[in-house]
């Protein structure tokens, strides 16, 4: 089967195209025939050993999330059928309770080998129904995108319905975080580099918009637009460079849900802000299969679509997608049709 793989060393120029041997499926297996990949940070990341030693090693297939078709299951499989449409966990063994370093080690796409490439041998417990309302690009974006959003809003971030919920930039995990606060019924208010993409998210329901490159003292505009009160969750994906703004920006007892570090991870932050306003900093590590779940069914019951960049690219143009995720130019998520 075609692969996509890095031999040799790390690095983008070390990024190929090979064959490997399918691999036939255990009692308790899946095999699927892969559709669609879509690309996180991470995975742009990776390809440089960006997590060191626990990167795994070489030769690495990339790519944490992706969809596939059930084309042949073990004897004693019972979770799926054949024809079904599936994504891999991230995690394949993260299934229900608290994360655990333990689990690291079994990330698809370091280091673990991913999702580029045209056959997938999973064990059933690694894998879970996708919504059939969604395209395979839609589909591809849930496993570690819009898990992590559905963590940081609902299942860490506890927001409910009335709450208002800022969110930073237009990436895979921010408009998943807009959509699922829009979808629980909270107030959103999200910042960008971009007035057309604030155009973009004001359609996808956006209550607020703010451009952070005009006004980068945007925890102002926050309190402003909510009436002085602040903001019962920030979705903190800029990291070192938003910390401060996101603190500043909280409501009373709100909670700061971090899910990324696009400008480092070594914060400065005035610590004034947290305990004056009893303020909660909630780190986020995607979730598990049950939370993936229960996030299936929440789409399925009021449809979300995902967000898909229009440049979708193919198999075989895998580093020119990866490369575009720093770039920043994309809206949503970068994927790849198989
Ligand atoms: N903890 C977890 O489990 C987990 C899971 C997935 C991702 N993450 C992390 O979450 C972050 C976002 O991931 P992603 O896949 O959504 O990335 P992405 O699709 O590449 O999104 C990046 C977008 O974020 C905005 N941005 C960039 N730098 C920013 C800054 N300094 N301040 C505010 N916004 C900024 C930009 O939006 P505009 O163009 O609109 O300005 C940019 O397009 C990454 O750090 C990633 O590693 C964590």
């Amino acid at each position: 089967m075609r692969v996509m793989e890095i031999r040799g060393e790390w690095g983008y120029d070390n990024l190929q195209a090979g064959e490997r041997p399918e691999v036939a499926p255990g009692p308790r297996d899946v095999v699927l025939r892969m559709k669609a990949a879509s690309l996180n940070y991470r995975d742009y990341l990776m390809i440089d050993r960006g997590y060191g030693r626990r990167s795994g090693t070489l030769p690495l297939i990339p790519v944490s999330d992706g969809v596939g078709d059930v084309v042949e299951i073990g004897a004693e499989v019972t979770r799926v059928a054949v024809g079904d449409r599936v994504c891999p966990c991230f995690s394949q063994t993260w299934f229900h309770g608290p994360y655990s370093d333990d689990h690291w080690d079994s990330y698809l796409g370091g280091p673990l080998d991913g999702v580029m490439r045209e056959y997938m041998t999973l064990s059933e417990e690694g894998v879970v129904k996708v919504p059939d309302h969604m395209s395979d690009l839609e589909a591809a974006t849930l496993p570690v995108d819009a898990l992590t959003a559905w963590s940081a809003v609902v299942d860490k971030g506890g927001a409910t319905a009335g709450d208002t919920v800022l969110v930073q930039g237009t990436g895979g995990v921010a408009l998943f975080c807009l959509q699922i606060a829009k979808l629980i019924g909270a107030e959103v208010l999200i910042t960008s580099s971009s007035d057309e993409k604030l155009a973009r998210c004001r359609a996808l329901g956006a209550d607020h918009v703010a451009n952070y490159r005009e006004t980068p003292a945007w925890s102002e505009w926050a309190r402003e637009v909510t009436g002085g009160r602040g903001c019962d969750l920030v979705i903190e994906l800029g990291g070192a460079g938003t910390l401060e703004q996101s603190t500043r920006a909280l409501a009373p007892e709100g909670t700061v849900s971090l899910v990324g570090n696009l400008s480092g991870s070594v914060a400065q932050v005035n610590l004034f802000h947290v305990f004056v306003r009893a303020a909660r900093l909630q780190g986020v590590a995607t979730g598990n299969r049950e939370t993936l779940e229960q996030m299936m069914r929440a789409f399925t019951v009021t449809p979300i679509r995902p967000v898909v960049d229009e440049k979708v690219y193919g198999f075989d143009e895998l580093k020119a997608a990866l490369l575009a995720v720093p770039e920043g130019r994309h809206f949503g998520n970068i994927c790849l049709e198989f």
